[in-house]
């Protein structure tokens, strides 16, 4: 695979080669037509029956930008503006600058740009009537740990822009800002980030701030777990359906105290999550993919996998509560309270959010060691449309 990859950073035109290559994630179905590997070149075809950003290995960059619908913005001006979205997306992610581009020579090094468009539930209303609207699409229930930011909280148009360079991102999200600035004003936006390619062996579990391995515990685009979970193939979603080929995302922005965490020594953060910070193996296993062993004792007859660790709170308990899980770290000078804060934009998609998603967090709000040092400042809701074809725009199964 490397091999594969060397190549098609070393040559350009590789368009079609259907391959599967991971980088920094595991390795996932790739969209057909677009360039495999990675690099200045490397494109992900934005066309499809699913929106570009949710199968493919994560990229090293993800730009997260929320948006309020303007006052008197109805149905044919949530149409326009999603046309121009559609159509800017698909030039940038083809490496082709967009129609008013002011700075066309930056689009030219795409590196793999995506952009995945989500609508709250006011866009929803807006465009087709509170009918439409999917029966979780709407705020989360109150948790315990939450400490919500109103500012970081909500939100009517979603827009991840993600790229393996930030001189992409910022060029793409500008570009998309300024054309839909009739149409929307921003709410907030913040840049998350993984291991860049080339830094982290590659099909590697990503680490987030505390050091931890994070992301193993699947479903991943790979695994055939991830149709059901996230598309909802298969299953009875409940969903209208302008949403066929979509999916919900749950999207929180959580704060890690990097500061206590330092103070906690290596068995206790190893206790805290249930898995072991080298490797990332589950405390009962040797390599990170084992399964874990929940019925596990120690010589004192005590669970090797405690009651209160992470892992055991969030494993999923009966099959709807599973779903796909995603994260990008973060790190601000001046984040909630005017104070340095690190993170993690944390994603769950799934099909149905308070079916899938709502009982996990309740659990892990009931007990969770992790919480010492984790706290929720920032969260919304998401239905994340079908993909469209050429000549199509995202969105048009709902306007
Ligand atoms: C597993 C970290 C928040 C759900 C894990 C693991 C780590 C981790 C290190 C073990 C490795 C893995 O399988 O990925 C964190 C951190 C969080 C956070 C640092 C916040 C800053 C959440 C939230 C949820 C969640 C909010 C859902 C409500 C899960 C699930 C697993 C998991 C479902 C897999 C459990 C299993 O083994 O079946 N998390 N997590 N996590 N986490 Fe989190």
């Amino acid at each position: 695979r490397r091999a594969l990859m060397q190549g098609a950073t070393a040559s350009a035109g590789l368009v079609g080669l259907g391959v599967a290559t991971g980088v920094g994630g595991h390795a996932a179905h790739t969209r057909q037509t677009e360039q495999a590997g990675w690099g200045h070149e490397a494109m992900v075809r934005f066309y499809g029956e699913h929106q570009a950003g949710l199968e493919q290995p994560a990229t090293s960059f993800a730009r997260y930008l929320t948006f309020d619908l303007r006052p008197g913005i109805g149905a044919e001006g949530i149409r326009r503006m999603l046309r121009i979205v559609t159509e800017d997306s698909a030039s940038l992610a083809e490496g082709k600058a967009p129609l008013a581009d002011s700075e066309p020579e930056l689009a030219s090094m795409p590196s793999r740009l995506m952009v995945t468009v989500g609508f709250g539930p006011e866009l929803v209303r807006r465009a087709a009537g509170s009918m439409a609207l999917p029966s979780w699409l709407g705020p989360l229930p109150a948790f315990g740990i939450d400490r919500l930011d109103p500012q970081y909280t909500g939100g009517d148009v979603l827009l991840i822009v993600q790229a393996d360079d930030l001189v992409a991102i910022s060029h793409g999200a500008r570009v998309l800002t300024r054309q839909t600035r009739s149409f929307v004003s921003l709410r907030w936006s913040l840049d998350g980030f993984r291991h860049s390619p080339g830094a982290a062996p590659s099909g590697a579990t990503m680490r987030n701030l505390f050091g931890q391995v994070d992301g193993t515990q699947g479903p991943h685009p790979s695994d055939a777990s991830f149709a059901r979970a996230v598309w909802g193939e298969g299953a009875s979603t409940g969903n209208p359906g302008w949403l066929d080929g979509g999916t919900g995302l749950v999207l929180r922005r959580i704060q890690m105290d990097l500061d206590t965490w330092d103070e906690v020594d290596r068995p206790d953060r190893e206790r805290a999550v249930g898995r072991r910070m080298d490797t990332g193996a589950p405390l009962t296993g040797e390599v990170e993919q084992d399964a874990a062993d929940f019925e596990a004792r120690d010589a004192r007859g005590l669970p090797v996998i405690p009651d209160f660790a992470h892992m055991r709170r969030a494993h999923a308990q009966r099959p709807d509560e599973v779903f796909a899980r995603r994260g990008y770290n973060y790190e601000l000078e001046h984040g909630v309270g005017s104070k340095p804060e690190a993170g993690l934009l944390f994603e769950a998609f799934g099909y149905n959010p308070s079916r899938q998603f709502v009982p996990v967090q309740r659990r892990l709000d009931d007990m969770d060691m992790m919480n010492l040092w984790t706290t929720p400042v920032g969260s919304a809701v998401y239905a994340i449309p079908p993909g469209c074809e050429r000549g199509g725009y995202i969105g048009q199964t709902l306007i």
